[in-house]
């Protein structure tokens, strides 16, 4: 992975890029622009050199200025223009449109440095004074931007090693460095789990890499239930969502446990290594995507991964229940009642609504064993967040205003996006079964919504400290744009670990 460093000075002898912003002096603001009256001529740049906080010696801006008219460029976030200087170091100038500057604007700049400059192998890029939001903007957008995920040594692109950041106090801002590191590196962790092809990712192997990144990092406890401990215990809905599979169920769960910690959450992800629907089988379009069923997982893992690393003074218990949803001799049926950890029931009748069954059982153990302060679970669970809100919003589900104010600020913070839904009670009397306590799968209703009023029957005293993400949508993306590459986002880990660091 790309290194980034904090350096005070001067530029390495290879590529040096400068920040520029919206409003030059042929800014479209003024009259004299607008006008423009000849076609034949080229509109000069709009753009305006950021004033950076170490100074570069007079010859480089006096270049930079000299050549901007000429760019094209207007300032706007991503736009990159490489300025060549033969026999000069640094050798090339690179002009970076950074817009108005914000941490947000500075994640989009970075992940369109990293792709444009992803032939050179070392570049130095000075930011303006109070540096602290581009920093964290820039080191995310450089580390998110630049991942690829590839199975093979073919195809792999050569990849810039090394990215120095002209700050002028390096050691004022080495904390805002490590966490923009150990966010983007535990989203990338959370994109690879979700990635990979699920011939690889059962239940055993994901479990197998939790424990491989949780190895020799005090503070962190790690159990993993199998088939056996499951079954003893009263898992009932992972083992009958488990149970048409050759790669028996786990329950993997990771413990954040520092000293003196005052609050402690829970957090749930959906692990789903893959969803063929079961015996109500999903149609081959709506299957293709289906090994990024466990994203809601590999998120939760991840951010407790990083709270870890972050040291975050607050407790996380992170629960993930992890099954394949197969089509077998030994898959649960329609019409199936399962008896749920902690002893209620449910009638499901579509199997390929299994999600809510695995989350509604870790939910009955957070409350009745672990007694958290506040409970939070990421879930793949519906086509439906897609319809109601599009590719890039999750649902969040809540009966805690300030719960649910905390999580959208810092998910918004980190560049993420979710939007509240209702938990519209309307809708509870679909929940009723003529044969169990719960029907698990009711034709009615808005989708998205019935299954977070499902999984609140299992929320016991813990169900106005509890949020439900579900995040189908915007944990995938089928395009390449901003910070985001083509697949697994890796959505939720961001959010959750500004979410987690505003926690005492
Ligand atoms: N894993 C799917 C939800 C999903 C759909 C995630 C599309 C990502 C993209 C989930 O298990 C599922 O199949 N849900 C059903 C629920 C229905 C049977 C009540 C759905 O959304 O159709
Ligand atoms: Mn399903
Ligand atoms: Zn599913």
């Amino acid at each position: 992975m790309l290194v980034i460093r904090l350096v005070s000075g001067p530029a390495g002898p290879d590529a040096l890029v400068l920040p520029v912003r919206p409003g030059g002096p042929d800014s479209p603001d003024s009259p004299d622009s607008l006008a423009s009256p000849d076609p034949t001529v080229s509109p000069a740049s709009t753009a305006r050199l950021v004033p950076t906080a170490v100074p570069l010696g007079d010859d480089v801006p006096a270049e930079a200025a000299a050549v901007l008219p000429a760019t094209r460029l207007t300032g706007a976030v991503g736009e990159v223009r490489e300025h060549l200087r033969p026999g000069g170091s640094p050798a090339r100038l690179w002009l970076l449109g950074v817009g108005e500057g914000d941490e947000r604007d500075w994640r989009t700049a970075g992940a369109a440095l990293a792709r444009a400059a992803k032939d050179e192998t070392q570049i130095t890029i000075a930011l303006p004074g109070e540096a602290t939001a581009a920093l964290r903007g820039l080191a995310e957008g450089l580390l998110l931007g630049s991942y690829r995920f590839r199975l093979t040594e073919a195809g792999k692109r050569p990849a810039l090693a090394e990215v120095s950041v002209l700050v002028d106090d390096p050691d004022a801002l080495a904390g805002t460095l490590d966490a923009a590191r150990a966010t983007a590196e535990t989203t990338r962790l959370a994109r690879d789990l979700t990635n990979m092809p699920s011939s690889t990712k059962n239940p055993e192997w994901f479990a197998a890499q939790v424990a491989e990144a949780a190895s020799g990092r005090p503070g962190l406890h790690l159990r993993v239930r199998g088939p056996e401990e499951l079954a003893a215990e009263g898992f009932g809905g992972l083992l009958a969502v488990g149970g048409g599979s050759a790669s028996g169920p786990r329950l993997v769960e990771l413990d954040w446990r520092p000293d003196g910690a005052r609050t402690h959450v829970v957090l749930v992800g959906k692990g789903i290594t893959f969803d063929t629907g079961g015996i109500s089988i999903k149609p081959v379009p709506a299957m293709k995507l289906m090994r990024k069923d466990m994203a809601g997982a590999a998120a939760v893992i991840a951010a407790t991964l990083g709270a870890a690393e972050l040291r975050l003074p607050v407790r996380v218990t992170t629960l993930a229940p992890l099954a394949e949803n197969m089509v077998s001799g030994s898959a649960f049926r329609p019409g199936d009642v399962i008896r749920h950890y902690g002893g209620l029931t449910s009638e499901s009748t579509n199997s390929d609504a299994e999600g809510r069954l695995v989350l509604a059982d870790a939910l009955a153990y957070a409350v009745r064993e672990l007694k958290p302060d506040l409970l939070i679970d990421l879930a793949t669970l519906t086509g439906a967040n897609a319809v109601a809100l599009g590719k890039r919003h999750a649902a969040l589900y809540s009966e805690n205003d300030a719960l649910a104010a905390g999580l959208l600020d810092a998910i918004t913070a980190a560049g993420e996006r979710a939007w509240r839904m209702p938990l519209a009670d309307d809708y509870v009397e679909y929940l009723a079964s003529e044969i169990a306590d719960l029907h698990s799968s009711p034709a009615q209703g808005a989708g998205s919504v019935v299954a977070a009023l499902f999984l609140r029957e299992f929320t016991g005293d813990l169900r106005d400290r509890w949020a439900h993400l579900d995040m189908s949508a915007p944990s995938w993306s089928d395009d390449t744009h901003g910070e985001l590459v083509k697949g697994a986002t890796g959505w939720g880990v961001r959010g959750l670990l500004r979410w987690l660091a505003t926690l005492g």
